[in-house]
């Protein structure tokens, strides 16, 4: 995590790095600095622990100046958020800063290097090291960019570095390796920054920096090269994002934003997927073409699901219908566990890694690791260049647009569709799914974005709206609350219970409703209420046997059913209802009442809704 941004041209770098950062809040947010070279040829730092609006307020109280400059939001890894382990990082005279986003994994050995050979360190970072170290440098050669390569040929772990320096006033150099790093082109200016938004307003140019590669910038020019040295050339991508794609929206938070969104960002998720050819629909994965010619997918006997926190959910409840259409046996791995496993991987396993931005590092080893042991690699992301794409034969994009609030909402709901998308087309290409489901399929998931906004309406007035103000009062005051399901209900609930733990702070997990009886259930009573995915479905009369059994023990039953359900009103205490649809499908809408509960409980908790605390929106440590 962290967010870096950079700046080299004739505007005041202060307001643009400023402004770029406020854009990277989402990837960590305990701390943030800048460092200008200002136009007394000074380096002027201001950095402070807190949220950007701290520094803010420091800034205003004595602007730095200057034309150069790079900033930082910080999400603590080596040493606590404070005013001294914010960045950037400047060595022995204040000569060198530095912006860094990942982890310096051979630090203690260089920082006990640099202070037996005198340097004084200020801070508990990692960070501070890579200062200290082109300090070094600086004396062997006069080029900020050699300097730089250098110290990162000594260097071991994950990193994307900002750098500017005093003696080099026009420069400045960036580097990455296994850390999210684009340029963005403007005229007599350039940029640097972790992620696209940062940029946006400036630039719609964008090269991104692969692993192992750097760049020196000036106001006029850009030289990539790799970390050997060798000058590479990219040709830039153009960005058409909306920038208000990237800005709120009218909504109070991003959080509610991207849950209004998500009809729009399904509807675009199956564009140019699914070809709405009279009479019928077809599916076209353009994208897997490649990976389809060379005959690697013929191998394949088994599927592996890649992926982290909300990504794993989608995976989980993919994996039912996947398993379904394609006959392949499907094993949902959590990332942090999986390649300390032993895992049985090879060319026979299709892994599938899963990720929203493409940096997780738990997903990017685990993923490294299959691509390894021969297995193809199909990465589901929704970040344009993100490292994931890179480890890949073959990407399926989300197509959801950028999504800034921490907790996942609108990709969580695309991620289902894409594994949808590619467990029919699977199902076709290995035979095991007729013409015609795969065609009822197809229809399924273009009826979605309807049901979704459906949902999202009837949430706004009538009995679901006051349904949900009900729920709202109860879970806004409890300690702790049980999500059950059975099927993909089970890992919706598990979603559901993540939502509200990661936005309200209310205790809350989710469980298979049948595993209440072996423990869960000991822990219900009349102010743990339980929440019920109790829609329809094969296993809906077992769910109801479940909720009675919470019943008896005084829960408050909150269920989430089938409009149309008339039996469901002698069970639960509270109900919400959402449209009727296949069974696969329902998850896809039926997560955004979950949704909902957790924004409106975060809100009457009075918690930070789109940054909560000790959240990153991108975890790029393991
Ligand atoms: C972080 C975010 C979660 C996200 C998870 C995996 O923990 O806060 O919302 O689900 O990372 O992220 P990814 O980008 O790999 O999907």
């Amino acid at each position: 995590m962290c967010g870096i941004v950079g700046y080299v041209g004739s505007q005041s770098a202060t307001p643009i790095l400023l402004d770029g950062l406020e854009r990277l809040e989402y990837r960590g947010y305990d701390s943030a600095g800048i460092a200008v070279i200002a136009s007394d040829g000074s380096l002027q730092v201001t950095k402070t622990k807190g949220k950007l609006a701290a520094l803010r307020e420091l800034v205003a109280s004595a602007e730095p100046v200057g034309v150069v400059g790079i900033g930082h939001t910080r999400w603590a890894t080596h040493g606590r958020p404070s005013d001294e382990n914010a960045h950037p990082h400047a060595d022995c005279h204040d000569m060198v800063t530095v912006a860094h986003n990942g982890i310096i994994e051979n630090y203690a050995t260089l920082r006990a290097e640099l202070e037996a050979s005198g340097h004084i360190l200020r801070s508990q970072t990692d960070t501070e090291a890579l200062a200290h170290m082109i300090e070094d440098e600086l004396r062997q050669t006069d080029d900020l960019a050699e300097a730089v390569r250098a110290t990162l040929a000594r260097v071991t772990g994950s990193y994307a570095i900002a750098v500017v320096s005093r003696a080099h006033p026009g420069t400045l150099v960036g580097a990455r390796m296994n850390g999210p790093l684009i340029v963005g082109l403007g005229k007599g200016e350039n940029f640097l920054a972790s992620d696209i938004p940062a940029i946006l307003r400036h630039t719609r140019e964008i090269i991104p920096l692969d692993d192992g590669e750097m760049v020196e910038l000036t106001a006029d020019s850009v030289r990539v090269m790799t970390l050997a040295g060798v000058e590479t050339r990219h040709a830039p991508t153009h960005v058409d994002w909306d920038i208000e794609a990237a800005e709120r929206g009218g909504h109070s938070h991003f959080f509610a934003k991207e849950i209004y969104e998500q009809p729009d960002a399904a509807h675009k998720a199956l564009m140019g997927r699914i070809l709405t050819r009279e009479p019928e629909p077809d599916l076209a994965l353009d994208a897997l073409d490649g990976l389809l010619a060379s005959g690697r997918l013929d191998a394949v006997r088994r599927v592996t699901l890649l992926g982290c926190g909300t990504s794993i959910h989608a995976a989980m409840i993919a994996r039912y219908a996947l398993e379904r259409w394609t006959r392949l046996p499907v094993e949902v791995a959590v990332a942090s566990e999986y390649r300390y496993a032993d895992p049985i991987v090879g060319p026979e396993t299709l892994c599938v890694a899963i990720t929203q931005s493409g940096e997780t590092a738990d997903t990017l080893a685990a993923t490294r690791l299959a691509r390894d042991a021969g297995a193809p690699v199909i990465a589901v992301t929704n970040t344009v260049g993100g490292a994931v794409t890179r480890l890949a034969d073959a990407t399926l994009y989300l197509q959801a647009g950028p999504e800034i609030s921490v907790a996942a909402t609108k990709t969580f709901v695309t991620m289902i569709l894409t594994l949808y998308l590619l467990g029919a087309w699977l199902g076709r290409q290995r035979g095991m799914l007729p013409e015609a489901e795969q065609r009822q399929i197809l229809h399924a998931l273009m009826d979605t974005p309807e049901l979704m906004r459906r949902t999202l309406e009837s949430l706004s007035e009538g009995p679901n709206a006051a349904a949900l103000s009900d729920a709202v009062t109860l879970l806004k005051d409890c300690h702790s609350a049980l999500f059950v399901g059975r099927g993909a209900g089970f890992p919706l609930a598990m979603e559901g219970a993540l939502k509200l733990k990661e936005i309200s702070y209310v205790h809350a997990e989710g469980f298979a409703a049948g595993e209440m009886k072996h423990g869960p259930i000991a822990l219900l009573d009349e102010v743990t209420p339980l929440v019920a995915i109790a829609t329809a479905s094969a296993t809906y009369e077992k769910i109801v046997s479940n909720i009675q059994e919470a019943r008896a023990r005084d829960a408050y039953v909150i269920a989430i059913a089938t409009e149309g359900d008339d039996s469901i009103h002698q069970h639960a205490d509270t109900i919400i209802t959402v449209p009727a649809a296949p069974e696969a499908f329902t998850p896809l809408f039926s997560v955004i009442p979950l949704q909902l509960l957790a924004y409106h409980t975060a809100l009457a908790r009075g918690c930070n809704v789109d940054q909560p605390r000790n959240l990153a929106k991108s975890v790029t440590v393991e």
